[in-house]
């Protein structure tokens, strides 16, 4: 947004918002320095293949390769510090109820003060069994032996010595009951939503705004380019999630 200047209408709707649920993406985290998945040239899907690395079907054909990945991404994210527009979030929720619900496996989020609702998606940081889903906190699942290409074998489950795997959602597997649940409820009892850097493609995550805006429920969309979603908001706003979060934070008067 090389404009700064709130439209008066979106400024309403953020003061008037007791509840607000903000749905994440990887463009919320990509000013810290996480690549998204399908930017051009900085995707992940740009120089990785999702089948080789991001389905069942690749976990049992070689399974190394896949946890070194993961492990490869927990531990880039690691290295990264939350930005102005995870901090914003963080301050809104002093001042007014807030839900997170992200599709984003890093925990930036929670690095920068907020209680996440839902990881859609799971968690670069709670491997668990591959196969009795006991959760996994042995030092051999730590990132930092990761490189980018280097296969690394997953540790053994303590409980029944299968492969623990990344505690992620894979393509063609199910979101997590719970976490879905709790994100459709955060969804359709808002005041606000506010979805921001995803390219709302992948489903079920994409249809929160939709059903909220079937709902009645106003949404604001954050993301420096447009997506199939921005012709049916409430209100698109070109800009990227740092600049675009504190901006309408500014609109929210501290609590008391
Ligand atoms: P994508 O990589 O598909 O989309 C990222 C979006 O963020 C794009 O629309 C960008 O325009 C936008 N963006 C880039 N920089 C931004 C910034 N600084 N601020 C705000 N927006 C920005 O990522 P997701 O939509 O999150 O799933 O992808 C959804 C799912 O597909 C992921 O959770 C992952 C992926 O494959 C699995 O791995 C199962």
């Amino acid at each position: 947004m090389t404009d700064t200047t709130l439209d008066p209408a979106i400024a309403d709707l953020v003061r008037g918002a007791a509840w607000v649920t903000v749905c994440s993406g990887a463009g919320m985290s990509a000013e810290s320095n996480v690549p998204t998945f399908r930017d051009a040239e900085t995707g992940l899907w740009e120089r990785f293949d999702p089948t080789e690395l991001a389905t069942p079907q690749a976990w049992s054909r070689d399974s190394a390769m896949v946890w070194a990945w993961y492990q490869w991404r927990a531990k880039l994210v690691r290295s990264t510090t939350p930005n102005p527009g995870h901090v914003a979030l963080a301050e809104w929720a002093d001042r007014r109820t807030v839900m997170v619900v992200t599709q984003n496996v890093d925990d930036l989020h929670e690095r920068a003060g907020s209680a996440v609702t839902a990881h859609l998606h799971g968690s670069l940081f709670e491997p668990r069994c591959s196969h009795c889903d006991l959760p996994y906190s042995g030092i051999d699942a730590d990132p930092e032996v990761a490189t980018e290409t280097l296969r690394v074998q997953p540790p053994s489950c303590p409980r029944c010595l299968s492969e623990v795997r990344p505690g992620v959602v894979w393509f063609g597997e199910p979101l997590p009951s719970h976490a879905w649940e709790r994100a459709a409820d955060a969804a359709a009892g808002c005041d606000l939503l506010i979805v921001v850097g995803t390219s709302g493609i992948v489903y079920p995550a994409a249809s929160l705004p939709e059903r909220a805006l079937a709902a009645g429920i106003p949404v604001i969309e954050i993301n420096p380019e447009p997506t199939p979603l921005s012709s049916l908001v409430t209100h698109f706003m070109q800009t990227t999630a740092a600049v675009g979060l504190p901006a309408l934070l500014q609109e929210v008067p501290p609590a008391g």
